[in-house]
């Protein structure tokens, strides 16, 4: 059976999380997909600020994090007049859905979840929250309310996604097609971005211990030329893409490269040949520069009109949850949740 969504087109929903600083791995992984897609695809990208509130966060900040991400979304190029820009705590649907798959989630499928140890081994033990294991059916939930066929996200959300699939597929099996079982959708250059300082680390956007990690998206523009100028390389001279770990600052360059210009492989390792890696440096430098100049012009555009973002907000939220709804009162009719209490 194929579940009605009521368009002809697939759904897409993807999330990032209003935490820290948004890098150009969220951008190349994420954001530039979406973008891509947005015309294809029934769109809706949230801001997972219920996500983000899984570890400490100042609530001040947390605020403006929120709108920054939002605008950042249409600065992208994300259009609010083609897809659906949110917020998930303004469609209280998520929490919903949340609460009933975690019951329909067996603990050992949360216990393999790589990003839970990792997040968790960076806080002292009782002080991490039943909300941080409990993520990953909160994602799920963001997924199936919106009966998304394809999620665009980078490499690291991949097992996240295998979750929701199976969450989706035991529903189903226990109450009948409910959900759609959604696809991951990860590029092939781009999805992996690496830190900057240390290529064996992913660029992350909440990595604190070094300012060399990773080119944030509203970096002074001469400021993130010189971290890219400052990228670890090694003490070889060819240039080529590679999987050898300890030319992975190279390759690192080198993908985010091939990413932004979209040149194939051997056309961008002809480009280089015979040249040191501070030509290398450089022409990245200049293109990440180049990407990032337009989209800075734009966000400035955007946040200089706050009543613009928190129009765009309340529109979105006003379709995401005439969606979200639709999604959640058939869950609750299936698990046998009595029909909604209305006042004599
Ligand atoms: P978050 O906020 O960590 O990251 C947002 C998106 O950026 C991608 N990404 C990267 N891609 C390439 N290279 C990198 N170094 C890099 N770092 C991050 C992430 O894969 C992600 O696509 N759990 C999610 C947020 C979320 C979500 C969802 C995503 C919540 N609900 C529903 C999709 C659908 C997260 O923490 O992403």
């Amino acid at each position: 059976m194929t579940i009605e969504t009521g368009s002809s087109k697939q759904r897409v929903l993807s999330g990032i999380q209003p935490s820290g600083n948004l890098t150009i791995g969220n951008y190349l992984g994420a954001l530039s997909q979406w973008v891509k897609e947005q015309h294809r695809y029934e769109s809706y990208f949230c801001v997972v600020d219920m996500h983000a509130i899984t570890v400490p966060q100042d609530p001040a900040t947390l605020r403006e994090k929120t709108r920054e991400v939002a605008a950042l979304y249409i600065a992208s190029g994300i259009d609010p007049q083609v897809a659906t820009i949110f917020v998930q705590s303004h469609v209280p649907a998520h929490a919903e859905l949340a609460w009933i798959l975690n019951c329909f989630t067996p603990i050992g499928w949360l216990n393999r979840m790589t990003q839970f140890k990792d997040k968790a081994a960076k806080q002292q033990a009782d002080t991490v929250s039943a909300g941080l294991f409990n993520y990953p059916v909160l994602m799920a939930a963001d997924i199936l309310l919106y009966q998304a066929h394809q999620v665009p996200v980078g490499d690291d959300q991949r097992q996240h996604l295998e979750l929701t699939r199976d969450v989706a597929q035991r529903f189903n099996y226990l109450y009948g097609e409910t959900f759609v079982v959604p696809e991951p959708m990860i590029r092939e250059t781009g999805a992996r971005v690496m830190g900057l300082d240390d290529p064996t680390k992913k660029m992350s956007k909440s990595e604190v211990d070094s300012q060399y990690h990773a080119v944030y998206l509203l970096d002074d523009l001469d400021w993130a030329s010189k971290k890219i100028m400052r990228a670890k390389t090694d003490s070889y001279t060819d240039i080529r893409f590679t999987n050898d770990p300890e030319r992975a600052g190279v390759n690192n360059l080198l993908e985010i490269y091939a990413t932004i210009t979209g040149q194939p492989h051997d056309a961008i390792e002809a480009h280089f040949a015979g040249k040191g890696y501070g030509v290398l440096k450089r022409e990245v430098a200049e293109v990440v520069v180049e990407m990032l100049r337009p989209l800075q012009a734009r966000y400035r555009e955007i946040t200089s009109d706050p009543a613009y973002l928190d129009g765009v907000l309340a529109q979105g939220a006003e379709r995401a949850s005439t969606v979200a709804e639709r999604t959640l009162k058939l869950v609750k009719e299936r698990v046998g949740f009595l029909p909604p209490y209305r006042r004599p």
